[in-house]
Order: structure tokens, then C-alpha cells, then sequence
């Protein structure tokens, strides 16, 4: 099934069965951050199987960290809140959420340090954190156009009251984490309310975290206390499998330990607009985090106009969603997402490309795209652009599309979900 780093993509008769999901993403980054500052050894089950996390487990050990992993268990021998200088640049590789979260951790710290990352990584913007970090006291210096790589000198930080223009839980975390830095309390208002998971794992590390909806706040000068915790599956991966679900009217997709937080949530809610059925077999609540297991079958696929304060919470989700598109009866349009034009890829324009590659039909906006219902899409050769999520989006376009469809580039699925095509072959044979 693969060719060097393509993968071809064959038509699936049914999605059926049941499967584990690697630990979240967003989840994984954020303990693997704040164990290293933490007294004591953190234990962390379920941790994720992503590069990127990887990436972060690696900087946090250039930065004198003890880690030690075993598959998907990972152990954090926290150091305090003064981290060792680094002797060598903290490379974050492909992820953004290193590069911008850490950067609030390294605003605190009495060293400078320089971050750096991938093609695609040094042409995201960082201005964002920038502007915040530099107002609370840090040095902080990117390219003149506010780009990795970026040179952070931290020290004693002033609190501060900050209004982003952008809503993106990256710069959020980041935020909060130099608070922990700062003399008082500092704030963050976001435009609207994004994922939470910054918020949920100072808490669980034993930090106070106070908020309204989109006000959230840290006092500076507490500590972090390790913790034992099973990481809940990742829902923005497993959106590829109850949207590769939803195509067939047979599906029965089992999803266990699946991160159930309402602001990671929002595929749930859309795909059950759509026509889906989701029941929830078991809910309980773990470190702050919603996880369950949940049973998903297919029913409709209506369609959907995703746009405004939906945007944040299904901002991942969203190239798979527009590859589904073609297959809806009334079409997907997606609007007010800007900020897929500056993700790993622009996966506004990438995924145009890819599904008239297949012979649909889609109209492109600058923030978003428009998808007509009721197209038959034929296999093609698509590309990955080098984005985990286009490549896993296109290849469940292929699962309902006439012939075969070839992935180039497929391999950046290592980037969040390694095992991925395994997974599918699983469920599609299912
Ligand atoms: C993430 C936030 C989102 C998301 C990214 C992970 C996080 O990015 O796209 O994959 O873990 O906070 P933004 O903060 O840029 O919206």
C-alpha cells in the first residue's frame, strides 16, 4: 500500500470497529511543560505518539530535564521553576504549540535561548506571542517579520492585562505560563473562547487558575506539583475516522478514551447536525479533562455552514471536514478561518488544490471555503503540502472517491498520529 512516502488510498466499503487513540496532542505538550517545572516525577500514561510532542520532550531535556519514555508512557523528573540553560538552540521541528507555548516558560527563565523549527515552522507568525512576552518584560526577537527562528532572555516579568487579537489557545498558554513568572496577576481575554486545556493542566499541576468565559487569570510565584495521569485519546485525530465514518451508512465506530472537553468537542456536534448518531458509553472526568468512551453511527450527511465563534473549536478539523464536502447533500462552507491560511500549510489553498485535483467542484475565499453537496469525486494524486492533517483529510476523500487515490507526502502524518494509515487499514477491514 505505500511507495516510499506515498501512500495510495483505495475506495472502503464500510468504517466498522473500534480504536485507541494516541494520547492529545494539545494535551501531551502542556504536561510535558509543566512536569519539567514541577517538584517531583511526573508519571504520564497515553502520552502522545507525536512528533511534535516528541519535540517538545526534547527540548524540555535541553533544558535539564530527566525524561524517560517507554512507548506511550512518559516520566518527567520536574526540576523546579528555574530551568538549566540550554547549550544548544531548543529545535521544535514542525510544531507551532512548542514553539509558542514554551516561549512563555522561557520568558521567565534567567538564560536566553534560542528556538528554532522546520521549513514550514520558520514561516509561522510569532508576533503574536511577541507582543505580549516583550510587554511583560522579556527580550523577545524573532526575523524582521516577526518569524522563527527566535531568541527569547527571560527574567522577573511584570503581570499583565492582555487582549489578543488573534484567538488561539497556543497564545493563551503562553500567556499564562510566563504569569506564573510575573509579580501579580495577569490576565487574558480572549475574542472568543478557545481550547482550555492550558487552564485545566495548571490546575492539575496545583496551580490556581481563575476564569469567567473568556477571561482567565494566574497569579504569579506559585509552584507545580508532579503529577499521575492517563493522557484522553485525541479527538482532532480521531475527526478522521467519524468523518471517514460518516460516509458509509453501515459505520459503527468505536472511539475509547476519547478527550470529550466541549471546546475540543465541536466535531461531535456538527457531524450529529449533519445526521450522525453519537452515544456516550462511558463519560468521567480525569485531571479536569472530560474523557469517555462513545459509540458513533452514520445516518445523514446533511452538510454545514461552519463559521464565527465555531471556528476555534473545530479549527483542526476543519480540512477534513471540507473534504468531506463533496460527498454532503447540501455542501460544507467554512468561513471566518483566516488562520487555516498559516497553519502547518495554508490548508485554505491546499486543500482547493487537492479536492480539484479529484474533480470537485469548490469555490476558495480568502477565510475559507465553500463546497457544493451531492459530487462524485474520482482518485487522483494529491499532496500532503507536508501538513499531517491535509494528507489524513485527503485520504478519507479517497476512501468514498472512483479509483484510486495517491498521497505524496504522505509520511507528515507522523507529525500527530504515526500509526495512522495502520489504524485505517484496521477499521476500513473492519
Ligand atoms: C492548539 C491550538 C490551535 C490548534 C493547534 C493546537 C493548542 O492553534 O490549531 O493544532 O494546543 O493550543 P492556535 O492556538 O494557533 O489556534
Amino acid at each position: 500500500m505505500s511507495e516510499g512516502s506515498n501512500r495510495i488510498v483505495r475506495p472502503a466499503q464500510n468504517i466498522n470497529g473500534s480504536v485507541r487513540l494516541p494520547g492529545d496532542k494539545s494535551i501531551s505538550h502542556r504536561y510535558a511543560m509543566l512536569s519539567a517545572m514541577a517538584s517531583g516525577t511526573t508519571k504520564l500514561d497515553n502520552f502522545s505518539a507525536a512528533a511534535d510532542c516528541r519535540s517538545t520532550l526534547d527540548c524540555m531535556q535541553k533544558l535539564g530535564v530527566q525524561v524517560r519514555q517507554n512507548e506511550r508512557h512518559v516520566e518527567v523528573d520536574g526540576i523546579g521553576m528555574q530551568l538549566t540553560a540550554p547549550t544548544e538552540p531548543l529545535d521544535c521541528g514542525n510544531s507551532g504549540s512548542t514553539m509558542r507555548m514554551l516561549s512563555g516558560i522561557l520568558a521567565g527563565q534567567d538564560f536566553e535561548s534560542e528556538l528554532i523549527g522546520d521549513s514550514s515552522l520558520t514561516n509561522r507568525p510569532m508576533a503574536r506571542i511577541i507582543e505580549p512576552l516583550r510587554m511583560m518584560g522579556a527580550t523577545v526577537a524573532g526575523t524582521s517579520d516577526s518569524k522563527p527562528p527566535l531568541h527569547v532572555r527571560g527574567g522577573k516579568l511584570k503581570a499583565i492585562d492582555y487582549k489578543p487579537k488573534v484567538a488561539s489557545a497556543q497564545v493563551k498558554s503562553c500567556v499564562l505560563f510566563a504569569g506564573l513568572f510575573a509579580d501579580g496577576k495577569t490576565t487574558i481575554e480572549e475574542p472568543v473562547r478557545t481550547r482550555d486545556h492550558g487552564e485545566l493542566a495548571l490546575r492539575a499541576f496545583g496551580a490556581e487558575v481563575e476564569r469567567t468565559q473568556t477571561r482567565v487569570s494566574i497569579a504569579g510565584g506559585q509552584s507545580l506539583k508532579a503529577i499521575e495521569a492517563y493522557v484522553p485519546g485525541d479527538m482532532s485525530s480521531a475527526a478522521f475516522f467519524l468523518c471517514a465514518a460518516s460516509l458509509f451508512p453501515e459505520a459503527n465506530l468505536v472511539l475509547d478514551n476519547v478527550l470529550l472537553n466541549p471546546t475540543r468537542a465541536g466535531i461531535l456536534d456538527i457531524l450529529t447536525l449533519m445526521g450522525g448518531r453519537v452515544s456516550f458509553l462511558q463519560v468521567e472526568q480525569q485531571q479536569f479533562e472530560l474523557i469517555g468512551t462513545i459509540r458513533f453511527q452514520s445516518g445523514k450527511l446533511k452538510g454545514a455552514r461552519i463559521s464565527g465563534a465555531q471556528i476555534a473549536n473545530l479549527i483542526d478539523e476543519l480540512p477534513v471536514l471540507a473534504a468531506i464536502g463533496p460527498y454532503t447533500e447540501e455542501g460544507i462552507e467554512i468561513r471566518d478561518a483566516r488562520e487555516l491560511r498559516v497553519k502547518e500549510s495554508d490548508r485554505i489553498g491546499a486543500g482547493v488544490k487537492n479536492l480539484r485535483a479529484m474533480g470537485a467542484t469548490v469555490e476558495e475565499f480568502e477565510d475559507g471555503v465553500r463546497v457544493p453537496g451531492g459530487q462524485k469525486l474520482h482518485g487522483a494524486e494529491v499532496d500532503s503540502f507536508g501538513d499531517h492533517r491535509i494528507a489524513m483529510a485527503f485520504s478519507v476523500a479517497g476512501l468514498k472517491a472512483e479509483g484510486e487515490t495517491l498521497i505524496r507526502g504522505a509520511e507528515a502524518v507522523a507529525v500527530s498520529y504515526p500509526s495512522f494509515y495502520e489504524d485505517l487499514e484496521r477499521l476500513v477491514a473492519g
